[in-house]
């Protein structure tokens, strides 16, 4: 009995990383080339406004970003816009409930971005970090090691990732999408091409809308990736100036000791 409970329980736990690898392997994530990669990388500015527009304009209607103070716009690093306009974009685009009024008011830079569950779309505050779009090989992360963990590429893929197909379960729909884990998800094909325009006419294609929005919403999950980047590169730069140092010191100690050897 008891020699049946720990084969079964090695074999379930043998199972685990098998089922995750499977899971894994059969969604595909696209390697998209985002400007923030790397250990210089920084976000695109434009890239950042185009992809808030595009959030606006479409998966606000769904997605909420309750994380997200709307002042942060104006924030350097990320969509930069000025003060005024962000005032202005809050106003004209949220409304949010204020307590001591008891009454809905247009929202103001000090909110945050309103949350939004009515159709049981996840909040995507957070979103890129808390999916990883490359895994393995064989579950061993290497792949995360070299191209990241890919948040912002898995979010670009699943938007262009549709194939068309639906079917329809316990009455709802599901769409079929080669990115998402399982292969169908509930939500419709959000964008497609040429669905929001530019004011500076940038290519508006899926493939670019997918890739602004996924920046957009790498940027409202990791706001400070600049920063941190520019402190990990001082403090590489620090202790290796520290190395030298130290090494020059090293030598300079034991200099008379070594120096001696005559015969
Ligand atoms: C009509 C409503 C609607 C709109 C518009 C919409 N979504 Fe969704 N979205 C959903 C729903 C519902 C889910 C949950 C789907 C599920 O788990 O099957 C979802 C899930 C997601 C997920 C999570 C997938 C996962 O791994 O769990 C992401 C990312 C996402 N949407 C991004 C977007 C982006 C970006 C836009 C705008 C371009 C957008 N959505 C527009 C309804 C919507």
């Amino acid at each position: 009995m008891f020699k049946t409970l720990v084969t079964g329980a090695a074999f379930a736990l043998a199972l685990v990383p098998a089922a995750a690898f499977a899971a894994g392997g059969e969604a595909h994530v696209e390697d998209f080339a985002f400007s923030f990669e790397g250990p210089f990388g920084t976000y695109d500015q434009n890239q950042l406004q185009r992809g808030l527009q595009i959030y606006t304009e479409v998966c606000s209607a769904c997605h909420g970003l309750k994380q997200v103070p709307i002042r942060t716009l104006s924030d350097e690093g990320g969509p930069g816009l000025p003060a005024d306009q962000v005032r202005a974009y809050a106003a004209d685009n949220f409304e949010v409930f204020d307590a001591e009024d008891d009454d809905f008011r247009p929202a103001e830079p000090t909110d945050h971005f309103p949350e939004n569950d009515g159709v049981g779309a996840p909040d995507l505050s957070l979103m890129a970090k808390s999916r990883a779009g490359f895994h393995g090989p064989y579950g061993l992360g290497i792949n995360q090691m070299i191209k990241g963990m890919g948040g912002a590429e898995y979010i670009a893929s699943l938007l262009t990732g549709y194939t068309g197909e639906t079917k329809d379960e316990a009455g709802t729909t599901f769409y079929e999408n080669h990115a998402f884990p399982g292969g169908w998800i509930s939500m419709a094909p959000p964008l497609s091409d040429e669905q929001v325009e530019f004011v500076d006419g940038h290519s508006n294609d899926l493939h670019h809308l997918a890739q602004d929005v996924s920046a957009f919403l790498m940027w409202t999950a990791e706001p400070k990736m600049m920063a941190r980047k520019q402190a990990g590169f001082v403090g590489v730069l620090f202790l290796a100036v520290l190395s030298v140092l130290l090494y020059l010191t090293n030598k300079r100690l034991w200099a008379p000791h070594k120096g001696k050897k005559t015969s």
